[in-house]
């Protein structure tokens, strides 16, 4: 018998056909809303596999109400969502999907860098209302990012694809990581801070790439933004509760900083209404740093790919917790 998988979103058809070739699916074949609560409880009550999405908490009490559950993938590389320590306990192997989404998270938080440097959706809606009267030597003057120094918290996989982004615009890179990366250093010149507290000071670009831990949750307060220049740009592609949301709204709010681009918050879906999106130097998106038709099909590939892996016995290609497989 195919072992029993439930799938919590709709996914590309090159993934959903993996699926259905090795497993016997039952899906919230949807694009939204996500799947409620109590389909999702019904559903993981027969499930031996799990194919979900960062938008799902893989917590105690879901686990609790899924005896069957031998394996879990997640179609995203962040994995803050699920209890890896409660799945490593019940032997259940969590898989993720690094790699394949690096370079176009990279050039999404370059992108916002960029944009919140150099004011471009203000711009935009300055001229899209209608406001553009004359050429003026100051209008909508924003800051330099060639010759700038970016400093970089995380430098992982994507805080080095970002290095080496800033290395293109001929940026000084300073990073932070728990470990030295030597290669990094090497092909980006880059420069390996002390303390978070001195490559805040220093950078004019700060840019978000660690995972969100207990370690993680709220790094940038308002004691670390007081230690940025006021000329300097917060960019965080990483996970929204790494910054303090009502910090960051008083900095901006008051230039103690110059602006901010944010690919995620503290809550999602944010709303219209969240303080942070009434400020002009702000620059938002709703969370699409991987959000390319490439990138998001690979993702979708390799999360149905490592959990057929897990089903069948296999070592699936990105597990988080190795330790519970078996050899
Ligand atoms: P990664 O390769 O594991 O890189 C994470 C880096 O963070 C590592 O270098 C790690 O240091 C460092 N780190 C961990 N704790 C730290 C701390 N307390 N202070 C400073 N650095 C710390 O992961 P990745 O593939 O680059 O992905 C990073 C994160 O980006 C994911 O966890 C996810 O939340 C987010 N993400 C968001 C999007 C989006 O759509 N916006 C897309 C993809 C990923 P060591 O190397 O020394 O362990
Ligand atoms: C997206 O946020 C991911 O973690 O892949």
């Amino acid at each position: 018998m195919p072992p029993a998988v439930f799938l919590t979103r709709r996914i590309p058809e090159q993934a959903r056909a993996l699926l259905d070739a090795a497993a016997d699916v039952r899906a919230w074949d949807r694009e939204e809303p996500p799947v409620p609560r109590d389909v999702l409880y019904d559903a993981v009550a027969e499930a031996e596999g799990l194919y979900c999405l960062l938008t799902d908490a893989v917590d105690a009490e879901l686990l609790a109400a899924a005896p069957r559950l031998r394996a879990v993938s997640t179609m995203a590389v962040g994995y803050d969502n699920i209890d890896v320590a409660a799945c490593t306990r019940r032997g259940i192997p969590v898989c993720n999907t690094p790699g394949v989404l690096t370079e176009a998270t990279a050039d999404l938080a370059f992108a916002l860098l960029m944009a919140a440097a150099r004011r471009v959706p203000e711009a935009e809606r300055y001229l899209r209302e209608g406001r553009w009267r004359t050429w003026s030597p100051m209008l909508l003057a924003g800051q330099d990012v060639h010759g700038r120094t970016i400093g970089i918290v995380g430098a992982g996989r994507i805080g080095q694809a970002v290095g080496a982004r800033a290395r293109g615009f001929g940026m000084e890179v300073l990073y932070t990581a728990r470990s030295p990366k030597p290669d990094f250093e090497a092909a980006c010149q880059a420069r390996r801070c002390a303390s978070l507290d001195e490559l805040l000071a220093a950078a004019d670009f700060v840019t978000l790439h660690a995972p969100l831990t207990p370690e993680t949750r709220h790094m940038i307060g308002g004691r670390e933004l007081a230690r940025m220049k006021p000329t300097a740009v917060l960019v965080n592609t990483a996970r929204g509760p790494l910054v303090d949301e009502a910090a960051l709204q008083r900095a901006l709010a008051e230039e103690r900083i110059w602006a901010a681009g944010l690919d995620v918050f503290e809550r999602e879906p944010a709303t219209p209404e969240h303080p942070l999106l009434r400020l002009p130097n702000v620059v938002t998106l709703p969370h699409i740093g991987s959000a390319t038709v490439a990138t998001r099909t690979a993702m979708a590939v390799l999360a149905a790919e490592n959990l057929v892996a897990a089903l069948q016995g296999r070592r699936p290609p990105a597990c988080v917790n190795p330790e519970v497989l078996a050899g």
